[in-house]
């Protein structure tokens, strides 16, 4: 129930609605979206460890999952978000980092939005979405305490 009125508070409101949440809603909120792109990452990686055999619909789903997710997290790191209950790193609220992770989660966004457009078969989807999941990495590596 708690996930799904947060999930329609988002829905609903858009990002300037989420730009006047208190901290511990922000935190709440970037971990829902964050989760909902690690559950939408398993099957692909899956199908890239040829442990699933490839399928263009479950992939497309994913990239879609990524786009929508990359445009609301930017909002969710207001100042008052930088303690908590949160694995986020305290550096990023340091010098011009909150302008990088915006960067970043354009990058993220747009590279899904290109992937949906490339990825038409096995061998396309092998070649491109690495790619898209690089940045899931370079990110974490950076600003995610627990590196996943
Ligand atoms: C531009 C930065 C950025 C990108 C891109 C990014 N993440 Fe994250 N991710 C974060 C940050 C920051 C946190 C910590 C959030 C917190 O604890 O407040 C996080 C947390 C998580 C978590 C933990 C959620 C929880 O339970 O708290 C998962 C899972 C996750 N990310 C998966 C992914 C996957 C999968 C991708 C790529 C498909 C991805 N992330 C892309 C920055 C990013």
């Amino acid at each position: 129930m708690r996930k799904l009125s947060v999930f329609v508070a988002i829905f609903v409101l858009g990002a300037s609605a989420a730009l006047a949440m208190s901290g511990a809603d922000a935190i709440k909120a970037r971990r829902e979206l964050m989760k909902g792109d690690g559950a939408a990452t398993k099957p692909v990686v899956a199908m890239l460890q040829g442990k699933a055999p490839f399928d263009l619909a479950t992939v497309q789903k994913t990239l879609k999952t990524y786009q929508d997710a990359a445009s609301k997290e930017p909002a969710f790191f207001p100042p008052d978000s930088k303690t908590g209950d949160t694995n986020a790193l305290p550096v990023i609220w340091d010098d011009d980092n909150l302008a990088d992770l915006d960067a970043r989660f354009k990058k993220f966004g747009a590279d899904a939005t290109a992937a949906l457009a490339a990825i038409k078969d096995e061998a396309s989807f092998k070649a491109t979405m690495p790619g898209v999941l690089q940045n899931c990495n370079d990110c974490h590596e950076k600003y995610h305490a627990k590196r996943q």
